[in-house]
């Protein structure tokens, strides 16, 4: 009766069981996998927000298939302030960056053909091919005290299948920005190979330091086909706002036709409300202050892992350069799946096993940095109890 596509694995993992079980005896989760912004004790504006809601104009049904010109405008501001510019024709707006994939999937690739996508990376990303009949294809992350792209084998293995490169940037959960260098060199290949790009870039305002090494945002690249995707999830904290968008850029004719072919996907679905649509102007101005809540928390939540995690400790944390999730290296005595198990059992403490995001060369956990400080002191304090014993 049903899809092939959809024939997963539906069965809770021991992990999510026992999580169960705590949950309904009533205990109390140190959640260190919390990545909900809007439950983690930021100040939004909240009035302001109800406000720019609730205007009439909200009331009006006006479709375009790119999205209002004002919320396009807004978006078009937005890059404007950080040095970037982008056409208000170039952005489609969509309900989310997943859907955002989607459409992109939809637009350049037949069924079977396929996609690169790094690895380690967020787990979505398969979830999102195989919805759309993209195969993914994988290219490495290397990690040597910094994470690098494992140019060698992605060029090795593109086939006449590969219909696209997509670039997290900053990735999730490494945290590892596309350096000047990888860019000319991913571009270069992208132009011979005839190659669009997909770049996410919703973690983009997360560095926690500045890097001159670090390529700026790829909105406005004219030098291949490529797609930005960003939205409000993550930059001003409100995923559940539902929107996001896509930049396109690149030469003139595969851009307009881009573009024109885009347009008619989504004018298929238009399924971003009005609501958010007028929000935004305002939603984008306000985003700055979210942006920088989140930023002082999740940069001084790593600044202290580092600090406390420097010498002797039998737990180590890779080198992270921004973004939402920290991982921590433990002995290889037990597997991530084993530790996570036993911190949850033993200490209440919810982590993510590291091969939930591809993270297979060593024993990982990732942890969300988003988290109050208290929480992760206590979360810290307590695995290390387990683990150095
Ligand atoms: C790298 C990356 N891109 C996109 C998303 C999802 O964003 P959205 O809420 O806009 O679909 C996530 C979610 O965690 C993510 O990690």
């Amino acid at each position: 009766m049903f899809s092939d596509r959809t024939n997963w694995n539906t069965r809770p993992t021991t992990l999510a069981t026992l999580l169960h079980e705590k949950q309904q005896r009533g205990e109390d989760i140190i959640d260190l996998t919390e990545s909900n912004p809007t439950r983690c004790g930021f100040q939004y504006n909240t009035q302001g927000m109800l406000d720019a809601l609730a205007t009439r104009r909200s009331l009006l049904y006006e479709p375009n298939p790119k999205g209002l010109l004002l919320a396009r405008t807004a978006i078009a501001d937005w890059y404007f302030q950080q040095g970037v510019t982008v056409s208000v024709e170039h952005f489609f707006l969509t309900a989310s960056t997943s859907e955002g994939y989607s459409f992109l999937f939809r637009l350049l690739c037949n069924a079977g053909d396929s996609i690169f996508i790094p690895k380690p990376s967020y787990p979505l990303l398969d979830y999102l091919c195989q919805l759309n009949d993209v195969v993914p294809q994988y290219y490495s992350l290397m990690y040597d005290d910094e994470w690098h792209i494992d140019f060698e084998r992605l060029e090795k293995s593109i086939t006449k299948e590969t219909r696209a490169i997509i670039l997290v940037h900053p990735n999730n959960p490494t945290g590892s920005f596309i350096k000047h260098h990888e860019r000319s060199h991913i571009e270069e290949l992208a132009r011979q190979r005839n190659l669009p790009l997909i770049v996410d870039e919703v973690f983009g305002s997360f560095g926690f330091e500045q890097d001159k090494r670090r390529a700026s945002s790829f909105a406005s690249d004219e030098t291949v086909l490529t797609f930005t995707l960003n939205g409000l999830s993550k930059l001003a904290g409100l995923p559940q706002m539902k929107l996001a968008w896509i930049a396109v850029s690149g030469p003139e004719a595969e851009r307009e036709e881009a573009l024109k072919r885009l347009e008619i996907i989504a004018d298929t679905y238009l399924s971003v409300t009005t609501p958010v649509q007028q929000a935004l102007p305002l939603l984008l101005k306000d985003s700055s202050f979210l942006t920088q809540q989140i930023l002082e928390r999740v940069r001084g939540n790593y600044q202290w892992l580092v600090s406390t995690l420097r010498s002797g400790s039998t737990m180590s944390l890779l080198h992270c350069e921004g973004g939402w999730n920290a991982i921590l290296q433990l002995p290889n005595t037990r597997t991530d799946e084993e530790w996570a198990l036993k911190f949850l059992r033993e200490r209440n403490i919810l982590v993510h096993p590291g091969h939930l995001f591809d993270l297979q060369n060593s024993v990982c956990i990732v942890m969300s940095l988003l988290v109050k400080r208290e929480m992760l002191e206590s979360g810290i304090e307590a695995m290390k109890g387990i683990v150095e014993v």
